[in-house]
């Protein structure tokens, strides 16, 4: 049986670039023929690339999976090349899986396929300005609603058994509630977060099951639905054609009021900014895929002028765990977590804070950045802010009352963020109000 310490590599030089000046793509052929990458891929999951890629310098590889072939991405100029190339598509991902998964039929696949580009679209402009404060404003209320209820007299502490799922049920519940509207079915039936996640395919089944209800009774059409979710709906009825109807300040009460605008915080909060910038960079290990529809010529202005060529039919990878601790472009201390590392100015030259920028990807870039960043950056700094300003938030383990950082588990190539080992158990909290904010009602704003 293969383990991760077998993710030894020939490697081999072939001949696939164009251009001046002529340089090789390397191949990372696995030691044992066909099967040795697929073996290591299903055993060390993201943890994949860092392994195969440990120690060397290529900008681009190319490994042999079975009968396809991979081209992975490093150089971080080449990266973004990428991102913004039309023939390399994301699209083939999407649906590659969607017909099974759902249960469509050929026809309905056909309908659905012919969709994407609008419903993408659709999505990119669901999610700015008026929209984006909409939905920014419900997703804080929702969690203002849930910490100004700690230290109130029937809730004086909040014991938090499992800080990991407390944040992750607290952000998915107000997130639920921002997008679908209060009437979504997360509301009535909490512990389909659980299904969100899903381990099982009933897991999955209850889910679907929750959101065709949902979809049937048209409730994602009411007042309070993000725009987001009616884009999609105005988008529907073309879809839906030839479905079968079965498919288908001072505050009240004498309480003081702090106003969080969460619209101000990247010039107000810098330090906070940074820090969540440094977790994304260390526990995001997203691996962006693209399908290369057409042969097509990769090339950066950093690695003078060399093109690439990618040959269509093969697929790329990019893994965000390899290239945000590349020592070449974050320093020796790559793996540590520094809060100030995104503060302005903390580093060298203009041409490194370029390569910076070109190399942290927590949320994808060019084409299909994702335009669920400032919401999902607005919800997790409106709910830091309010807990490092008006609460003490005390480890219940063993020590001196610190919550101690878990370790990261590996998680699949689908995933994009890691999770703490064991799911977070252990990682008991209490959570009670700071000295001179026990009478602070926390509201928020997004201009
Ligand atoms: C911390 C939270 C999030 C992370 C780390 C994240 C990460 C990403 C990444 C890496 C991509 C690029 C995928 C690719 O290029 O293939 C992406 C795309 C996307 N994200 Fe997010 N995302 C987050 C939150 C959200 C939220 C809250 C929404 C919606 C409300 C959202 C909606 C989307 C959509 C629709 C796309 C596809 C865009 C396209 O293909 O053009 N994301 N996300």
């Amino acid at each position: 049986m293969a383990s991760l310490t077998d993710i030894s590599t020939l490697d081999v030089l072939v001949n696939e670039v164009l251009s001046s000046p002529t340089k090789y793509l390397t191949v990372l052929a696995p030691m044992i023929p066909g099967v040795g990458h697929i073996i290591n891929l299903l055993i060390s999951k993201v943890d994949f690339y860092p392994y195969l890629l440990k120690d060397k310098k290529h900008p681009i590889v190319t490994i042999p999976l079975a009968d396809n072939k991979i081209y992975v991405l490093t150089s971080p100029r080449l990266i973004q090349a990428a991102m913004r190339s039309k023939s390399l598509s994301s699209e083939p991902f999407l649906l590659e899986h969607s017909q099974d998964l759902l249960g469509m039929t050929d026809d309905e696949f056909a309908l659905v396929q012919k969709s994407v580009p609008d419903l993408i679209r659709a999505v990119h402009g669901s999610m700015v300005s008026e929209h984006l404060h909409a939905m920014n404003a419900t997703v804080l209320k929702y969690i203002a609603d849930e910490i100004n209820a700690i230290g109130s007299f029937s809730l004086p502490s909040l014991d938090v058994n499992n800080t990991w799922i407390w944040i992750r049920n607290l952000t998915t519940m107000a997130t639920t509630k921002a997008m679908f509207g209060h009437r979504n079915p997360f509301h009535f039936n909490p512990l389909l977060v659980d299904d969100l996640c899903p381990r099982s395919v009933t897991a999955r089944a209850r889910l679907q099951a929750a959101l065709q209800k949902y979809y049937a009774a048209r409730l994602d059409d009411g007042p309070d639905v993000s725009q987001i979710m009616r884009a999609r709906a105005e988008l529907l009825p073309l879809i839906e054609e030839s479905l079968t109807p079965a498919s288908a300040s001072e505050g009240s009460n004498g309480m003081r009021q702090a106003t969080v605008n969460v619209s101000v915080l990247e010039d107000r909060a810098p330090f906070l900014v940074s820090c969540l910038r440094e977790t994304n960079r260390l526990y995001n290990h997203a691996v962006i895929v693209r399908r290369v529809i057409a042969d097509t010529q990769l090339s950066s202005s950093s690695d003078c002028g060399t093109a690439y060529l990618l040959k269509k039919g093969a697929d790329v990878h990019t893994p965000a765990g390899v290239v945000h601790r590349l020592p070449e472009v974050w320093g020796p201390a790559a793996d540590e977590f520094q809060a100030d590392r995104f503060l302005g100015g903390a580093t060298g030259t203009e041409a490194d804070d370029r390569t910076r920028k070109a190399a942290i990807m927590p949320f994808g870039g060019g084409l299909h950045l994702c335009p669920g960043r400032d919401f999902a950056f607005a919800e997790s700094l409106g709910l830091m802010v309010a807990l490092v300003v008006g609460y003490d938030v005390r480890g219940l383990g063993d020590g001196p009352g610190l919550v101690p950082v878990p370790r990261a588990v590996t998680v699949g190539l689908g995933h994009k963020i890691a999770k703490p080992v064991g799911v977070g158990v252990g990682l008991r909290v209490s959570i009670t109000r700071r000295k001179g904010w026990e009478d602070v009602k926390w509201r928020y704003i997004s201009l």
